[in-house]
């Protein structure tokens, strides 16, 4: 899997690439992730990627050349050019199940008031982590790779994955660990009891109990399921 990032801001990712899991994953070549400053692609003397909208209003605008020349670039055939942006679809684990399958991805990040309306034709998806509005797509992207790269065959156990929140539409069950009593608080006598079936259906029970409680949406819905 190879991931090219499309921001005017680089520097805010060496944190995200150089910790944990991700730095791992990279490391051991299970997934490519490439930083592009759009500013290289511009064409502008003084490598200027933004401007004034037409009709006023609104302050500083990405400009469609550089974007467009990196795409150009870095596109192959099996592509896929993702848009962050407020906009797009809420983006949730099914998204990261299906984007996980994929060969190569673009992630374009916007920013400032945003970016000219022709950038869209490049996208063939365009993506929002919320509804909420951050200044630029930076950590959407990141949020995106991040869940995504977790996914990636060799980067955790699948186990890891396969019990988390939202599969099965469940929020994920409580996990304790040391010490057996803390402050009064106890870990619950079944998870220290060895009985295996008897701890899987404790936590299916806790699951469930924890679901209804904060989100009974999920299981109304069942649409988070991947
Ligand atoms: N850019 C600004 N806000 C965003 C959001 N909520 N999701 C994705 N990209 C964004």
């Amino acid at each position: 899997m190879k991931i090219d990032i499309l921001t005017i801001f680089p520097e805010m990712f060496d944190g995200f690439l150089n910790t944990s899991i991700i730095k791992r994953a990279i490391q051991n070549k299970l997934v490519d992730i490439q930083i592009h400053d759009i500013r290289k692609y511009s064409k502008d003397p003084h490598k200027k990627v933004d401007d004034y909208g037409y009709g006023g209003g609104r302050g500083m605008v990405l400009m469609p050349q550089p974007i467009f020349d990196a795409v150009d670039d870095l596109k192959k055939e099996n592509t896929k050019v993702i848009l962050m942006t407020p906009q797009g679809v809420t983006y949730k684990q099914k998204i990261a199940y299906d984007l996980a399958k994929e060969k190569h991805l673009i992630l374009i990040c916007g920013h400032y008031e945003g970016f000219d309306e022709r950038i869209r034709t490049l996208a063939d998806m365009e993506i929002s982590i919320g509804d909420y509005v951050l200044t630029g797509g930076e950590l959407a992207s990141m949020v995106i790779t991040d869940s995504i790269t977790r996914l990636i065959d060799g980067v955790i156990e699948k186990e890891s994955h396969l019990n988390d929140s939202f599969n099965s539409n469940l929020l994920d069950y409580p996990v304790y660990t040391k010490p057996i009593d803390f402050k009064g608080m106890k870990v619950p006598e079944v998870l220290l009891s060895g009985h295996h079936a008897n701890i899987a259906k404790y936590r299916q029970n806790e699951a469930l109990k924890k679901t209804k409680q904060r989100r009974p949406d999920l299981l109304e819905n069942g649409d988070n399921n991947g």
